[in-house]
């Protein structure tokens, strides 16, 4: 991969400055829905926990119609939410040099830096992030976790034990929609993984010209994000067109990502997402991967055949080898989809 300067950087030295590499011409204005009043659906978590069918049904819906939702009372506290983002604010923060002792190392996915960049020419998103592994513990790679921000290591951890948390309920409750037992999906995954992807949007001078995230599908099986309460960026491909998510106080978006997708044979779809900036104010966000493991079987599931009665529509692949494919579509430049 290719050296990419901290956009943080740029902005701090000249708050006007944006490099032609993040220049893509008017990508906003043009784009955006013109029917404000929609709206990803909300699920109250509590109400899936005590068996509530009616939000069980939602979720369904919420899984086939939009891919995309987001969940309240779903028990990780305002203070867990808030250390992380503290924690995540504090180390964005650092002087450059202090960041660069926890920069990806080469050949490495874990630690801080920029979106992998494969060509000179590729447009480059304005994002500074850093990405750790939290589950399985053994992948933990602690030389990347900054010490120099003191509760760092204990909110991240804190808020992973919770999002893992929410995760194997999650997976628990579309096992029952997807015809299977509690345990379903959690079994299809052989051992869980996390990834942690911090993100922080350095206000942006050109907002119409430049993007935060590049379109793209996550390769998870699901992610779950915090967003910064007070500024938008995500939005999501709907029928068509982008819809904002407009931030809720201490709400998590979830999303299906590419595993959920083949297993589900399409019923639940992996959509299209992207960041936007904007010119007001910096935005931060932390998205949790829940990852298969390599030697997971991704692929439509009988029970979804026998249900649905559709042809097949994925092939039967290994969880690694997707990636990897995914990461040679990548290479070519056709797809733009998150590894991680
Ligand atoms: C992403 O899903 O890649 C972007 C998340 C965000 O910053 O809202
Ligand atoms: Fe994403």
């Amino acid at each position: 991969s290719l050296p990419v300067p901290s956009v943080q950087e740029i902005v701090r030295k000249d708050p006007n400055c944006v490099p032609e590499r993040y220049i893509r011409g008017q990508i906003k204005r043009d784009e955006i829905s013109e029917l404000p009043e929609l709206h990803i659906p909300v699920i109250d978590f509590s109400k899936l926990s005590g068996g509530d069918e009616a939000e069980l049904n939602k979720l369904d819906l919420a899984c086939k119609d939009w891919g995309f939702f987001q969940i309240v009372h779903h028990g990780i506290s305002e203070d867990v939410l808030y250390r992380v983002r503290n924690a995540m604010a504090a180390f964005f923060d650092l002087p450059i040099e202090e960041k660069k002792r926890y920069a990806m190392a080469d050949n490495d996915l874990q630690g801080y830096g920029q979106a992998y960049v494969v060509s000179a020419e590729q447009k480059l998103d304005w994002n500074d992030l850093v990405y750790l592994m939290t589950e399985p513990i053994r992948r933990r790679s602690y030389r990347y976790w900054p010490t120099t921000v003191r509760d760092f290591k204990d909110a991240l951890t804190t808020y992973s034990d919770q999002a893992k948390r929410v995760a194997m309920q999650l997976l628990s409750h579309l096992s029952l929609l997807m015809n299977m037992n509690r345990e379903g999906l959690l079994n299809l995954h052989g051992e869980m993984g996390l990834g942690m992807r911090l993100n922080y949007y350095p206000a942006c001078s050109r907002p119409d010209e430049v993007m935060g995230v590049s379109p793209h599908s996550d390769g998870s099986s699901i992610t779950i994000l915090w967003q910064d309460e007070d500024i938008a960026g995500l939005q999501i491909k709907h029928e068509g067109e982008w819809i904002p998510v407009e931030p809720i106080p201490h709400a998590l978006v979830v999303n299906i990502g590419d595993a959920i997708e083949a297993w589900s044979n399409g019923i639940y779809q992996s959509i299209e997402h992207r960041a936007v900036t904007n010119e007001r104010k910096s935005r931060m966000s932390l998205a949790t991967f829940v990852i298969p493991d390599e030697n997971a079987e991704i692929g439509p599931l009988q029970q979804m055949l026998d249900a649905t009665l559709l042809p097949k529509m994925y092939r039967n692949v290994k969880y690694l080898d997707y990636i990897r494919y995914t990461l040679a579509r990548k290479m070519e430049g056709k797809a733009h989809t998150h590894l991680l």
